[in-house]
């Protein structure tokens, strides 16, 4: 019998989801596996997240072109070798307090006549997805985020090819940086989590990594880059996440915004510091932030081996009935976490652990000092 999966990408796009949609393709319809389980699925994909499944009343029968496209094998074929989502994505809340679409949500669901949902994203939406769950909806999720601050797994796609970009985009600041002796400052994404700002400041050589888990004092900035200069140091590159912030101040924000997710947009943060160290320290102190670029590359080598992976595992997940969960990686093995643990708070980088507080800068430890071994490269 044929079974009907929807699939669909919720929050900001990132390197590996093209990749997972096309993984959930073959999954659900590769003849050997197809024969295997005794059953064939067809796969639609939802479009702009969960816009797509509460922008109108759907009724049953034929896919709404706008929002929900077939796929299959060929459709998919070469959609491993993109960035971004083909299937587009949106910050669309469906449980949003003031505007609550959950009932228009499960009647579309209903309507479109899925047997399974496979919801790829971060926090966010797999809040979303444990709502439905609850709600009674057969719902598997597959971890995304840049931000790598997600719950219950060891990687998420995207987090890698973001930091492979940053390093590159920040050993390309080093030229101007060496030439004119710049101190440089690069934000990187990372609203509450400083994973990201410090495995690309870790991979380019930054000599200090400022994260949202630890407020700095900007006194303290300017001594370690004074000592640097002292010692001859004609440059450095220093690397903070959006989220940071200096101690007793709130984050910086771009404007008064908030998405239906109650997010504000984060900006700014490193415009702040390059001023503030120029002013207290005469160093001349330059700013960049690369913004979207980091989530837009291609997806690496290893977000498309994840990629593949935790689409083919989603499919196997709703081929054995293990809903409410969602794919994971765990010490190197590809598993599932149930989203209930998923969604109960945030992966943060442990600053006791992770963060030296005195070089406010990625730990160079490798091993605890009972010889447990503290780094996780996943
Ligand atoms: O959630 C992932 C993320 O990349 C965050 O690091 C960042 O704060 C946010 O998305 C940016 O959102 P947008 O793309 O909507 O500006």
């Amino acid at each position: 019998m044929v079974k009907r999966i929807g699939v669909l990408t919720g929050g900001g796009d990132a390197p590996g989801l093209n990749p997972a949609i096309k993984w959930v393709v073959r999954g659900a319809q590769v003849p050997s596996l197809v024969e295997e389980r005794g059953e064939r699925y067809e796969v639609w994909g939802i479009r702009y997240g969960w816009k797509g499944l509460v922008a109108e009343e759907f009724r049953p029968g034929p896919p709404p072109e706008d929002w929900v496209v077939p796929l299959d094998m060929k459709r998919v074929r070469t959609w491993d070798r993109d960035g971004g989502t083909h299937l587009a994505s949106s910050r669309t809340n469906p449980y949003d307090p003031e505007n609550d679409l959950s009932g228009l949500l499960l009647r579309n669901i209903e309507a479109l006549g899925l047997d399974a949902l496979i919801a790829m994203g971060g926090d966010d939406t797999q809040q979303v997805a444990f709502r439905l769950h609850r709600e009674g909806v057969p719902v598997v999720g597959v971890p995304k985020t840049i931000d790598k601050d997600l719950r219950g797994t060891d990687y998420t796609l995207g987090f890698w090819s973001a930091v492979e970009e940053n390093h590159r985009i920040i050993n390309n600041l080093r030229n101007p940086a060496g030439s004119h002796e710049f101190i440089y400052i690069v934000e990187t994404m990372g609203r509450h989590a400083g994973h990201l700002a410090l495995e690309s400041g870790r991979a380019a050589g930054a000599v200090m990594m400022l994260i949202p888990e630890y407020d700095f004092d900007l006194d303290h900035v300017c001594r370690i880059l004074m000592k640097r200069k002292e010692e001859g140091a004609r440059y450095d590159i220093v690397v903070v996440a959006e989220g940071a912030k200096p101690r007793g101040r709130r984050e910086i924000t771009q404007d008064l915004s908030r998405d239906a997710f109650g997010h504000t947009r984060l900006g700014g943060i490193g415009d702040l510091l390059a001023q503030e160290i120029t002013r207290r320290t005469g160093l001349e102190t330059r700013s960049c932030r690369p913004g979207h670029i980091q989530r837009g590359p291609r997806p690496n080598f290893y977000d498309v081996i994840m990629g593949r992976h935790f689409g083919l595992a989603a499919v196997e997940l709703v081929a054995r009935r293990h809903f409410g969960r969602m794919v994971a990686l765990r010490e190197g093995t590809v598993t599932s976490t149930p989203l209930e643990d998923v969604v109960d708070g945030l992966n943060r980088v442990d600053v006791k652990t992770q963060y030296d507080v005195e070089w406010l800068r990625a730990s160079n430890r490798v091993f605890s000092k009972d010889g447990r071994p503290l780094v996780r490269m996943w």
